[in-house]
């Protein structure tokens, strides 16, 4: 079990992947609240940061218990906190210490750098630098610019780099974790999927007992896999509740319902299509769609849950991104503020205790969970779907015919991309219908009729992404199949606009 120190850099998240590569379990905590049962620890990672030893207030963690007792790395800022506060010097640094470096000298025999050889890409990110080791500390590389890239204390178990082992771009930064965490610290690599599945299903067993919980299924891989560890862990008491707003893909809800039955999940599929359409009728602003779908969706469930006698729990498939988003917004150290837009959240009044087991886990964690527990490729596979569905992707207002409409649509993309073979290569793809006619001629007729706009992009976490160049030919068909088959269409667009600036969606 591995500790991290966050203090606000942007690359505290990428860290405990790393880590996790390395089928070590690790947690992020904000420096200023550190967690209480720090001897369960066995190694201390300390993160970079935004600001800089020299500010007015820089981050000043209480390391009393940490340094010189535990196993302890410190990363960029924690490297240069170190110096500063123990005898060292920080100054700004006169040269670029942005981006690519190499190393140009590593100390011999030094067990932090077994296996990186001399030369080895490091990437760096500050504008500070230490210009003297703190006390006992030993300088173990340096690069060309950088004197000082890593150091360590003589007579402590701690080591501290300027550069950041945990991105890409550090070509050996993975190795140099191993080293640290594996051969120094001793930390054993035992975090696997599987290791995961029993331990939490142990901890739900423990959790919840013989009580009854409810969970909101919605086809997504999240909610999809919190519910078959919740069902590997208590069977039927965990009850799921399907909701078909009548926003999702076509035969989405039958199939998708289907699938969830023959996974042995206790199951119970509600078509309140109706009730979503009455709520967004006359509606076109996108908030007031959002918010009306996920006023609704309340209703809804509510009545649901409330059906289910005793139910004491709300299970909820939240991942560790959401998790470090609102620990970041109330009151970590980071900057970054994502707004949460999911339809899934729940009123006090439902006053149902949480669990939520997938928590501290990343969404490729999540897929191999799924796929240690059996769960169909396919489903694991799935892109993601916004909450609200269709209806932020038919501008304007919403009415049924629009539905089927994008529903036709988006089936012939979809399922075109799947038999290309481009499905797997895209992260997220979807159709628009936009909210005006063009004149088109079919046969000897003068048309005038929608334009459907096709997305489709790459990314990792949603927060940018980029337009995939999908190979004309597959344009050409796609949109070929779309004007023929799907009455009402005369005209296919293709988005090409990288976000930011854009977003994914329209709406
Ligand atoms: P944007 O449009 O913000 O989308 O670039 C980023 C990712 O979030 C999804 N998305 C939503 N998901 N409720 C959701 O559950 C929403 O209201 C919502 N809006 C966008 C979007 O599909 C993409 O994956």
């Amino acid at each position: 079990n591995v500790l991290i120190l966050d203090f606000g850099s942007q690359y505290t998240q990428l860290i405990a992947r790393r880590v996790r590569e390395l089928n070590i379990y690790c947690e992020i905590h904000p420096f200023n609240n550190p967690p209480k049962n720090l001897e369960t620890f066995k190694a201390v990672i300390l993160s970079g940061s935004p600001y800089s030893v020299r500010s007015e207030n820089p981050p000043h963690p209480d390391l009393s218990l940490i340094r010189g007792h535990k196993p302890m790395l410190a990363v960029c800022y924690g490297a240069q906190y170190l110096a500063h506060f123990s005898g060292g010097l920080v100054g700004q640094s006169n040269t670029r210490e942005y981006g690519r470096a190499n190393l140009s000298y590593v100390k011999e025999e030094e067990p932090f750098f077994a296996n990186i050889q001399m030369g080895s890409q490091v990437w760096m990110s500050h504008s500070d630098t230490i210009k003297e080791l703190p006390t006992n500390g030993v300088r173990l590389a340096s690069t060309h610019d950088v004197e000082n890239a890593a150091y360590k204390i003589e007579g402590e178990q701690t080591y501290a780099i300027q550069f950041h082992p945990e991105v890409y771009h550090s070509t050996d930064g993975k190795q140099l974790l191993e080293n640290f965490l594996v051969h120094i610290a001793g930390v054993a690599q035992t975090w696997t999927a599987n290791s995961f599945v029993e331990s939490t299903v142990a901890d739900i067993q423990e959790k919840v007992g013989t009580d009854k919980v409810v969970l909101g299924l919605s086809g997504g891989v999240d909610s999809t896999v919190a519910a078959v560890l919740l069902h590997k862990a208590i069977g039927s008491n965990l009850h799921c509740i399907f909701v078909n707003n009548g926003l999702l893909r076509k035969n989405e809800f039958t199939e998708v319902l289907k699938q969830y039955e023959g996974m042995g999940l206790n199951v119970k599929g509600v078509d309140a299509s109706s009730h979503f359409m009455t709520a967004l009728a006359g509606l076109s602003d996108p908030e007031a769609k959002r918010k009306a779908i996920g006023n609704a969706f309340i209703e809804v469930f509510d009545k649901e849950a409330n059906q289910i006698e005793d139910a004491k729990w709300l299970a909820q498939g939240t991942i560790y991104p959401d998790v470090i988003e609102s620990v970041s917004v109330n009151g970590g150290p980071s900057a970054t503020i994502k707004s949460h837009h999911n339809v899934g959240g729940l009123p006090d009044f439902m006053k149902l205790k949480i669990v939520e087991p997938l928590r501290m886990i990343f969404k490729d964690e999540v897929r191999r969970v799924g796929a240690s527990m059996g769960i169909d490729k396919e489903l694991l596979g799935r892109h993601p779907f916004p909450g609200p569905g269709l209806a932020i992707r038919i501008l304007g207002d919403i009415t049924p015919e629009k539905v089927s409409i994008l529903q036709e649509v988006d089936a012939i993309f979809i399922n075109g991309l799947k038999n290309s073979g481009l499905y797997n290569k895209v992260w997220q793809a979807g159709a628009i219908l936009l909210p005006v006619n063009s004149v088109g001629v079919m046969g000897d007729e003068r048309t005038y009729e929608k334009v459907v706009a096709l997305r489709a992009v790459e990314s990792t976490d949603g927060m940018t992404a980029d337009w995939v160049n999908l190979p004309y030919e597959f344009l050409q068909k796609t949109s070929n199949d779309i004007i023929n088959k799907v009455k009402g269409v005369n005209r296919v667009v293709y988005d090409i606009s990288s976000k930011p600036p854009a977003t994914i969606e329209w709406e």
